[in-house]
């Protein structure tokens, strides 16, 4: 359903720098298959993810949906269409919420690609995602947790075919993200979420994508795999040492960065 030939993404910094992100990832995710995108902060989950949304473009290499490739020319016929089968919700859920209240913000997506009883996919999302109650509150002044279970459900709501999440549970109490992480397992959805939470992995997928710092991919398989070697989750940063001291003795374990 996607595949990534050889991308590459390079940006100009302040001091008009050329900056390499990462270069040459292939990989390709099939239908209904669900990925985890690790890697330390600063690799480029983020960027990736929209690149995959064909929000920014690739500086090299080829980004191909069913097997069409997403450039100009394609989303000048195709933009609309792609827009509602791949969604991303991005890290930051409060860049992505622009409308008066949490009502329009639901409906945003589903009136603008003409869906059919709006107003009942508005209720059946909203209680879903539990914000029936503040639907006519301004989504700019709701709770970090509050914003993301908005952003979730004017996301989901347009039943997209694939589904790009940039750190979904940050911001949501133990409760919600179990709930959520139970939601996304049972959902058809091909989907890539973007994660530091590592005990959630194998809920969330069947499949990791780890991305090195400017090495590219440096690990693609298994979650299960990867969680059990310690090898791989030590190169790839995702887990640490930590030391401290019982009764004057010094012990040190490893510790997975997963906090919530
Ligand atoms: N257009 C740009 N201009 C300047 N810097 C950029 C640009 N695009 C990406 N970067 C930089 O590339 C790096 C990768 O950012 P990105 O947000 O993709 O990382 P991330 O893996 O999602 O990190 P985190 O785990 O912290 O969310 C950052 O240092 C970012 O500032
Ligand atoms: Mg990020």
């Amino acid at each position: 359903m996607i595949e990534c030939k050889n991308i590459g993404y390079s940006y100009t910094d302040y001091a008009l720098n050329k900056k390499e992100l990462f270069k040459d990832l292939s990989f390709s995710i099939a239908k209904d298959e669900k990925v985890l995108l690790l890697g330390v902060n600063g690799c480029g989950k983020s960027t990736l993810l929209k690149l995959l949304n064909a929000l920014i473009t690739p500086s090299s290499g080829q980004y191909l949906f069913e097997g069409e490739q997403v450039d100009k020319s394609y989303l000048k016929s195709h933009a609309k269409t792609f827009r509602k089968r791949v969604v991303l919700g991005m890290q930051d859920p409060s860049t992505m919420l622009f409308n008066p209240t949490v009502y329009d913000e639901i409906a945003f997506g589903l009136r603008h690609f003409g869906f059919e009883s709006v107003d009942e996919r508005v209720h059946h999302y909203a209680s879903l995602f539990g914000v029936e109650k503040i639907l006519k509150e301004s989504p700019l002044k709701l709770s970090g947790g509050q914003k993301q279970k908005v952003l979730l459900a004017s996301l989901l709501c347009l039943e997209p075919e694939v589904l790009l999440l940039d750190e979904p549970t940050a911001h949501l109490d133990p409760l919600t993200t179990g709930w959520l992480v139970e939601f996304l397992e049972e959902l058809k959805v091909t989907s890539l979420i973007a994660t530091h939470n590592l005990s959630l992995g194998r809920e969330l997928a069947t499949r990791a994508i780890v991305l090195g710092e400017g090495e590219g991919i440096i690990y693609d398989g298994g979650v299960d795999t990867l969680l059990d070697d310690t090898e791989t989750l030590l190169k790839a940063k995702l887990l640490h040492r930590h030391k401290h001291t019982h009764n004057g003795v010094e012990h040190s374990h490893y510790h997975m960065h997963s906090w919530n």
